[in-house]
């Protein structure tokens, strides 16, 4: 996979106007999807499921990557797939037995990742980094779309790539809450591989533009 992607999070779109808003990043820089499901319980916020999944399944024509901020994910992973998910990422907090669920998702043909809350180390992930796909960092306490940059992120995208060096894995960084114009070039430069970025996409005044200025 390439690096330096942009993902806009769908987060952040217009629902009634879903289709148009997908049409619109099918047609811009963007590199990938990215679609937050929340439950109210891992979260303290319900976003969407399956429904709104089988509207992006129909009119998405980029990498479709899917957070799953949810309890007990293991018991869905298979249906996102199903329903066109790309990457599945699951948080550590919320699995018992990441290995076997990380297995199952690239059973299921997709891709996989691991996502650690802002007070998560990165350390945690010691023992499951040769097997995943991509490192997923938080950089916002999830659940909220508009919320204010972390800025100890900065340590632990360094902590990660040290981690993911030593041991020859080959996981993409990708940094998700409050990516935006300001902190977008000082983020690949760290290191970051895909930045999600959704307040900063959709309330701008042209989405396209701005997802644009995102990369360079
Ligand atoms: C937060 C979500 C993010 C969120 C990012 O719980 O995982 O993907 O939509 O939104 P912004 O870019 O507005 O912080
Ligand atoms: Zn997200």
């Amino acid at each position: 996979m390439k690096t330096k992607l942009i993902a806009p999070s769908l987060l952040s779109a217009d629902f009634g106007n879903l289709q148009r808003d997908i049409e619109m990043l099918n047609n811009s820089q963007a590199d990938w999807l990215h679609i937050d499901v929340m439950d109210g319980r891992f979260v303290p916020n319900i976003s969407f499921g399956f429904p709104v999944m089988k509207t992006i399944q129909q009119h998405a024509k980029k990498f479709v990557d899917v957070h799953l901020m949810i309890v007990e994910p293991e018991k869905y992973v298979e249906e996102f797939i199903d329903y066109g998910a790309d990457l599945v990422s699951v948080h550590y907090e919320a699995c018992t037995h990441l290995h076997r669920t990380i297995n199952l998702i690239q059973s299921k043909g997709a891709k996989a990742g691991v996502v650690l809350n802002p007070s998560t180390p990165v350390l945690m992930l010691e023992d499951i980094i040769a097997d995943v796909d991509l490192v997923l960092l938080m950089s916002v306490n999830p659940g909220f779309g508009g919320q204010k940059f972390i800025e100890n992120t900065y340590k632990k995208i360094a902590e990660t790539k040290d981690l993911i060096l030593s041991n020859n894995s080959t996981a993409l960084i990708e940094i998700d809450g409050g990516v935006n114009l300001d902190n977008a070039s000082k983020l690949f430069e760290a290191g970051a591989d895909v930045l999600v970025a959704g307040n900063a996409v959709f309330s701008s005044e042209s989405p396209e533009r701005t997802i644009d200025l995102l990369k360079i």
